[in-house]
């Protein structure tokens, strides 16, 4: 390489490098959002491996700035933590709490018993046949004890089921329900607290707003109840297009889900710009023609953007009426660069669905409230 390509490349990393510390002098001087809403709910965020091994600095300074929970985006789920019956992989989950201990957070563990990102031994035996149902049981509590075990007094809470409850209230046809019949979700619980009596135990799930999958999940609590199970709260997801659902519609469920005496909290909220066809958040969902819908390649038009900004207060402004009954309100990501909108349901898509974005600036809803509390 010549000497004058060498200069230059070190004049631009000098320069990029100052950029950054820059990036997080400024973010370090912003009021904070968890301060602003710390009356009402606490404010989480799912951060990824890299965001959890400090690598992604600015990120870094953001979460720890604006939010006091923390969620493990991936590196927690069986597939990932539990690959083969034998073989655990702790690392990056032992980075995820030790983030989170480092900075003080609530610290959430997702998941344990999912049907998707599921280890392929799970449920199988060598033939790929079904287990029997004493052999499914038997992995689960290993599964379970030995993970909620190994971060006991650590983690704050778990989500022990993840999307158990189909659209129309029945359960998921799952093969953990495939094997163990309803039993499974009990089953799932009753380990969780065995491996850690102080944990919290919630239930999640997308799509909780149709009043029958809503009206399956509230059976669901109360047959938890029933049994003297420990459920301290139902997760609903909220991945969610403006305006679909409305703020309204999503009311109804929270009010109803207090109504069994539990808790509410927002696990994976977003809130897409984007169009898509699929519901919920079933990643297995797959669509084409990404040219023909991601019309906002380069920049978000001002008036869309206030859309945005205007349903995301409807939703902060609901939210805050039911804070007796939401205990925490939990982004799936941190900027819009991270979200996993990005490419889904369709790939390499620029979608804008979280609180900062891709330069980590607050969005102008967001920099408002934070701005009010600071004035206060
Ligand atoms: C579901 C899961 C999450 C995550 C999101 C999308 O909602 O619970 O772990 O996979 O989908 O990424």
């Amino acid at each position: 390489m010549k000497l004058k390509t060498i200069i230059q490349l070190t004049f631009i990393l000098a320069f990029c490098a100052s950029c950054h510390h820059a990036k997080k002098q400024e973010i370090a001087e912003q009021p904070s959002l968890k301060e602003a809403t710390s009356g009402s709910f606490m404010m989480g965020a799912a951060i990824n491996t890299n965001q959890a091994a400090g690598k992604d600095s600015a990120a870094v300074e953001l979460i720890c700035r604006h939010f006091n929970s923390i969620v493990a985006e991936d590196c927690m789920k069986s597939e990932t933590i539990h690959p083969a019956e034998d073989v655990y992989n702790f690392g990056p989950a032992d980075e995820f709490v030790q983030f989170g201990e480092d900075n003080n957070m609530f610290i959430v563990g997702h998941n344990l018993i999912w049907h998707s990102q599921l280890a392929p031994w799970f449920c199988v035996d060598e033939e790929g046949n079904n287990v029997t149902p004493e052999v499914l049981k038997q992995r689960m509590k290993d599964h379970i004890y030995t993970i909620v075990g190994r971060y006991k007094g650590r983690i704050q809470g778990w989500d022990v089921v993840n999307e158990g409850i189909n659209d129309d209230g029945t359960y998921r046809n799952s093969k953990f329900y495939q094997i163990l019949g309803e039993e499974y979700i009990p089953l799932a619980f009753q380990y969780a607290h065995e491996a850690d009596p102080d944990a919290e135990l919630y239930y999640n799930d997308y799509s909780m707003f149709l009043p029958s999958r809503r009206d399956g999940v509230i059976k669901l609590i109360n047959s938890l109840k029933e049994k003297g199970l420990r459920i301290d709260a139902i997760g609903m997801q909220g991945h969610y297009v403006m305006g679909d659902p409305t703020p309204e519609q999503v009311e109804e469920s929270i009010i109803k889900f207090g109504e069994t005496g539990v808790k509410v909290m927002f696990t994976e909220f977003d809130m897409a710009i984007l169009p898509r066809n699929a519901q919920g958040a079933d990643i297995s969902a797959r669509e084409d023609g990404r040219d023909a819908v991601n019309p906002y390649a380069d920049s978000l038009p001002q008036e869309v953007s206030e859309q945005w900004n205007n349903w995301m207060k409807s939703y902060f402004d609901m939210f805050a009426r039911h804070s007796d009954i939401i205990t925490r309100i939990n982004m799936w990501g941190v900027t819009d660069g991270d979200s996993w909108l990005n490419n889904w349901p369709i790939k390499g898509r620029t979608d804008y669905p979280l609180l900062f974005d891709r330069n980590f600036e607050p969005k102008p809803f967001i920099a408002e409230i934070i701005q009010q509390s600071n004035n206060n």
